[in-house]
């Protein structure tokens, strides 16, 4: 926002309006927010990525309010039938997202006034954005680190088949980046299997101490209505309700934990790729990467550049980027919600989408490398790098003291 020319659209009232005219919060409020306060507080540009799980979480509340009979059952139906309406809308593409609606959830809430009416308000009985919000993006999260541990299972199982092929590869293993002892590609590819496995096995830990559920917290201090906790928590598959309403909509510690993750498998990515950089230098000469994975230059005709890797190698840099950006976030924030924590979207979203393409994209070049088993071979034969070895049959075979 440069100028106020170029400022978001005049806007009538705090948290725009309804349909029948009533604003979402601002009763208490004359004039409207100056645009440079929409322009800030708007989040809609990127928390409609929450689409999904705020409708999931709309549609848990919703059935839990009518067991409980805070709502009737004509009016969860007609709730479920537009939250349904919605979710087509948003898979067709033509839900109005709208700015003067602020986010994600109150863009739900207006949608499905116009959709259904008066029954709309009911929804957001014995409930606040604090805990919505708070359950929206922990399913955000937990679905993210599911999918990680999906990505990583299939760079592994690309990484198993190349070792498998090549498991009687001899080729130099380098300490200091200098030849140290002969080992095999395929040794070498396993010890990669090894980190991605822990990696994977960080986002389940992750994942396992974080489901549990945040709704029922609402503002922060829970709710009078007799709400069923238990209930909400099973329909969205959390283990069980949060145990303290103030945590439940104050901490985002499970996205930094996810990110930490998130942080430590970039890295293992990162030496990877350096490995492959180095591999693909004409210097080694001990793989190859097809056309797929590579690029050429517009001068230097005899250039393939293995650019896929170097980017995976920079992806780290984002990643704790992202990592740092919600610590500074967090840090300090008095219990219990803060507008602060609205930044908390655009680091893990941002994050998560540079791992997935990382993940994806080392898969795809893991599975099209070709090692030059002969030039491997060579180097491991080449500036004593069998010493150890000659060292070890010696002690062992004629028997002389190691040292
Ligand atoms: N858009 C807000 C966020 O992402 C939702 C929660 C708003 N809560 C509030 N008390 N203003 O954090």
């Amino acid at each position: 926002m440069t100028s106020s020319s170029k400022g978001p659209p005049d806007r009538p009232t705090p948290a725009g309006p309804t349909p029948t005219g009533q604003a979402m919060w601002g009763g208490r409020f004359s004039d409207k927010p100056a645009e440079l306060m929409q322009a800030i507080n708007v989040s809609i540009g990127f928390d409609r990525r929450l689409a999904a799980q705020d409708l999931a979480g709309s549609r848990a509340h919703a059935a839990m309010l009518r067991k409980v009979g805070v709502i009737t059952s004509e009016d969860e139906t007609a709730i479920q039938g537009g939250l349904d309406a919605i979710e087509a809308e948003i898979a067709a593409g033509t839900f109005p997202f709208r700015e003067e609606f602020e986010d994600i959830h109150m863009n739900v809430e207006a949608r499905l006034r116009e959709l259904i009416g008066p029954a709309a308000g009911r929804l957001h009985t014995a409930r606040s954005r604090n805990d919505q919000v708070a359950v929206d993006f922990r399913l955000w999260v937990r679905d993210a680190c599911d999918r990680t541990v999906g990505q990583i299972r299939a760079l592994q199982k690309a990484l198993v088949a190349k070792a498998e092929a090549h498991a009687d590869a001899i080729m130099p293993g380098f300490t200091h980046l200098q030849p140290a002892q002969p080992v095999t590609f395929g040794h070498h590819l396993m010890a990669y299997v090894e980190m991605f496995g822990r990696d994977a096995s960080r986002f389940a830990d992750a994942r396992a101490r974080m489901n549990e559920s945040p709704l029922g917290a609402a503002a922060l201090a829970g709710s009078p209505f007799p709400i069923d906790r238990e209930m909400t928590a099973k329909a969205l598959g959390f283990d069980r309700p949060m145990a303290n309403s103030l945590d439940a909509v104050a901490d985002r510690d499970y996205a930094l934990e996810a990110l930490a993750a998130a942080c430590i498998c970039a890295t293992h990515l990162s030496r990877l790729s350096e490995e492959i950089v180095i591999w693909m230098t004409p210097q080694f000469g001990f793989v190859k990467l097809s056309d797929a994975f590579t690029t050429g230059s517009s001068i230097m005709p005899q250039k393939k550049n293995p650019d896929a890797a170097e980017l995976i190698r920079a992806k780290v840099g984002r990643l704790l980027g992202s990592f740092t950006q919600l610590t500074l976030v967090m840090k300090g924030l008095p219990l219990t919600y803060s507008k602060d924590m609205q930044e908390d979207k655009v680091p893990t979203f941002e994050a998560f989408d540079a791992l997935e393409l990382s993940l994806l994209a080392m898969a795809g070049m893991v599975a099209d490398l070709e090692p030059d088993r002969e030039r491997m071979a060579a180097a491991a034969g080449a500036g004593f790098s069998t010493a150890t070895d000659l060292a070890d049959w010696l002690v062992r075979e004629a028997g002389l003291p190691f040292r």
